[in-house]
Parts: structure tokens; sequence; C-alpha cells
């Protein structure tokens, strides 16, 4: 069979390129190797950036969202023993975050493309992409019948996340990877309990991060920085509830609300970009090109700007044989994953405990998180970073 443009995976990056393209008329196919029930399944940070908000509205995958996620208009930053509040909307000219978790961002993108005759083939295994530098790229997959099927496709969109085909299809050579691994991770828990903070706490501590965050009234996601190896069985709830006692303490006595927790899980930290995100007609979008550590809680939102960069180059090939912003794909897009690249990488950077990290460190963090909260200019550089540039 012939397509359009054909899409590996269904995260964020393809479900919102598939549903762009189709607004303009361009058919896509998208080939996910997980079932539906698991993509929607799977657990993920969820800070919608304002521009994020706006492109769900726009492509009418937005209704839920509106109705059942929470606007944060500002972030709590703890430090000394103390909390100093980012104000968004007063320093962004109105922007704002929606706390809205990934799941539930992927079952409306699953529902809009199925409600409008979208083609998605879960459980698609064994996919390979070829022909990559020719004009008819393919696809190659085994469906769950375990018929092997071909598309010949005008592009494909590799959005198949950090473990996909995509990337690993390159020729060796062509990429240059750019990385930085952080040496330490993110313990998280997901628990049942009343929210402790009407906005997100991002705490600085001597004995490292610690964040409060919510996924709805009665259930919270919290995390502490800990090892990259930290083993879950050595945190016993109550051990993990006295740490963010300790870390989150303030001169005011502040504690968190506890209750069961039901999910525990150690997270890695690192940065990844690679160069160029495109090869011949395969296009790289999302985690496929780039990660960022959770501090900025900027994956999804990457993933949504360079599905929509990628769908507006190509909707400009198809209605107007252009193929120069095709051609700039790689580079408008590297430009945004970069600036939050830096942004992630700085509040990490800002916010953490560095193993072997002296008393001169820490001064120096708490000089930059004083200086941040106490300085409009600083209040804004974080600001609207976390609410998200725009792209250009
Ligand atoms: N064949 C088919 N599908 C695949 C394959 C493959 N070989 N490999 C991976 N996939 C699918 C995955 O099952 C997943 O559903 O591709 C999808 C990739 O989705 P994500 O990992 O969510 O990546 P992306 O859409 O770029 O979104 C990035 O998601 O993982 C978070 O933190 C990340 O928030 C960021 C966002
Ligand atoms: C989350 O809720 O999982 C979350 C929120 C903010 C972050 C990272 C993760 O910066």
């Amino acid at each position: 069979m012939r397509t359009q443009v054909g899409i590996i995976g269904a995260g964020p990056a393809g479900l919102l390129l598939s549903h762009i393209l189709h607004l303009q008329g361009i058919e896509s196919v998208v080939l996910e190797r997980h079932s539906r029930d698991d993509v929607e399944a799977i657990i993920k940070a969820g800070v919608l950036e304002q521009g994020t908000i706006d492109l769900m509205n726009e492509i009418g995958a937005g209704e839920r969202m509106m109705k059942e996620g929470f606007r944060h208009e500002g972030i709590v930053l703890r430090f000394d023993g103390r909390d100093e509040r980012i104000d968004f909307p007063s320093l962004t000219g109105g922007k704002s975050v929606m706390i809205y978790a990934q799941h539930d961002v992927i079952k409306d993108l699953i529902k809009a493309r199925l409600d409008s005759g979208g083609d998605i083939r879960f459980e698609s295994k064994d996919v390979s992409v070829y022909d990559l530098d020719s004009t008819e790229p393919k696809i190659r997959y085994r469906d769950k019948e375990g018929v092997v099927h071909e598309i010949t496709c005008d592009f494909i969109a590799g959005c198949d996340g950090t473990q996909g085909i995509c990337r690993p299809s390159i020729p060796a050579g062509v990429l240059k990877v750019y990385e930085r691994l952080y040496p330490f991770g993110w313990f998280g828990i997901l628990c049942k309990a009343p929210t402790s903070s009407d906005e997100l706490i991002y705490s600085m501590h001597e004995r490292g991060f610690a964040l409060v965050s919510t996924r709805s009234p009665d259930i919270q996601r919290m995390y502490f920085q800990c090892s990259p190896t930290e083993k879950i069985d050595d945190w016993p709830d109550e051990r993990i509830w006295e740490e963010f006692r300790a870390r989150l303490a303030t001169k005011d006595g502040w504690a968190p609300k506890e209750g069961q927790i039901f999910s525990k899980t150690v997270i890695g930290m690192r940065s990844l970009v690679v160069e160029p995100m495109r090869y011949g007609r395969l296009f790289l979008a999302g985690d496929a090109a780039h990660v960022v550590p959770p501090t900025g809680a900027k994956g999804l939102n990457l993933a949504a700007s360079d599905a929509q960069i990628l769908a507006r180059a190509l909707a400009a090939h198809y209605q107007s044989k252009r193929s120069d912003l095709l051609d700039q794909y790689s580079d408008t897009a590297l430009r945004r994953v970069w600036k939050a690249t830096r942004f992630s990488w700085w509040m990490t950077s800002m916010l953490h405990t560095f193993p072997g990290a002296d008393e001169f460190q820490h001064r120096l963090q708490l000089a930059e998180l004083n200086y941040v909260t106490g300085s409009r200019a600083g209040s804004t550089t974080l600001a609207e970073n976390y609410v998200g540039l725009p792209i250009e």
C-alpha cells in the first residue's frame, strides 16, 4: 500500500503529527508496537506549556484537558527553608501551564484520530524502514496476525521515542550525538493523599532536590533526587516520608500530606540531542531525536513543537510544492530543542546537589536562587522558559 506520511510511534509526537496533517488534508498511517490499552496507560509527567495547550485546542482535542486539567499560574522555589513564588502570567504576558497527565493527552489524541477515521495500527511488530534516501521510502512491519506488510511513503516520520528503530536506521556517521549524563536520578512516588500545595514545589536542599507535583485532588506525584542506581527495596514507605519531610521542611514547619504509596520508580537523568533531525526522507521528532532531564518538564512539549514544525513543513510541500521548510526542519526544530535542553540543564544544575559538591557550590546555588527569585529579569527568564518559548 501507499500513504503520504508513514509515522512510526503513537506517542505525543506521532499522534499530534498525524492529526495536524489530517486537518491539512494530508494522509498518514501510524504504526505502534504496543496495544492501545498499553499506550494509554504509560504514566509520564504532564505539564503542558501554553503553546501545547493552544495546540490541543486548535486541533479540537482539548475539550477534556480544559475541563479536567489544572491550570497553574506559577511554581514555588523552596530553598533556605523558605518559599519564593514565580508568577507566570505577570511575567509572560498572561501565559500559564496546565497539569494534565501525558496518558490523558494520549487518550484524547487517539480518540480524535479514530473519530476522524485515522489509521493507527497498534501491535505492529518488527517495524523497519528502508530506502530512506530515495523518493519512495518504505516501512515494513508484521501485524498482530503475523502477516508482513509494506507501506510505500512520500515521507517517514520517526516518532518512536528513545528506544525506537528510526534513529538507529540512519547510517553510521551521519548523526552527531551530544549527550550529558547526570550523576543522579529521581525516586518517584504516586500516593493517595490530598494535595499538599496549590502549585508545584521545586525544593533545593543539601540532602538533594525534591519536587511536589500532583495528578489529581486525591493522587499526588512526588520525587526526590537519588543515586542513579538506587534500589527501590531499600525504601520502605516510612523512610520515603522521612526523606520528603527533611528535604521539604521550611522555617514555618511545612510538611507534605502523607498517604498510601502505590507506585515507586527510579528514573535516570540525561540530556541528549542528535543532529541533524533528518536523513533523506526520514524526519525524526520528539524523544527519537532528543531527551531532556525531567526537571523542566519539557519532554512532551518538545515532542509537540517538533510535530508542529514538521507538519507545517509537510503542508508547505503538499500545498505549495515548497521544499524550503522541509529543508529547514532540522535547524528550526533544533533551535528550540537546544533552548529547552539548556533550560532543563540549568534547572537541574541550580536545584540538585552534585556528588562531591562543597559548601562553596551550595552557596553559589543559593545565590542563584536568590537572584532568580529576587530580580524581575531573573524570574522572567525562568517563567518564559517554563511556559514555553515560541517556535521561531
Ligand atoms: N515500532 C513501533 N512503535 C514503536 C517502536 C517500534 N520499533 N519503538 C517505539 N515505539 C513507540 C512506543 O511504543 C511509543 O508509544 O513509539 C512511541 C514513542 O512515544 P514516546 O516515547 O512517548 O515519544 P514521543 O512521542 O517523542 O514523546 C516524548 O514522551 O516519553 C515521553 O518523556 C517523554 O514526555 C516525553 C514524550
Ligand atoms: C510530574 O508531575 O511528573 C512532573 C512535574 C514537573 C516536572 C517533572 C515531572 O518538572
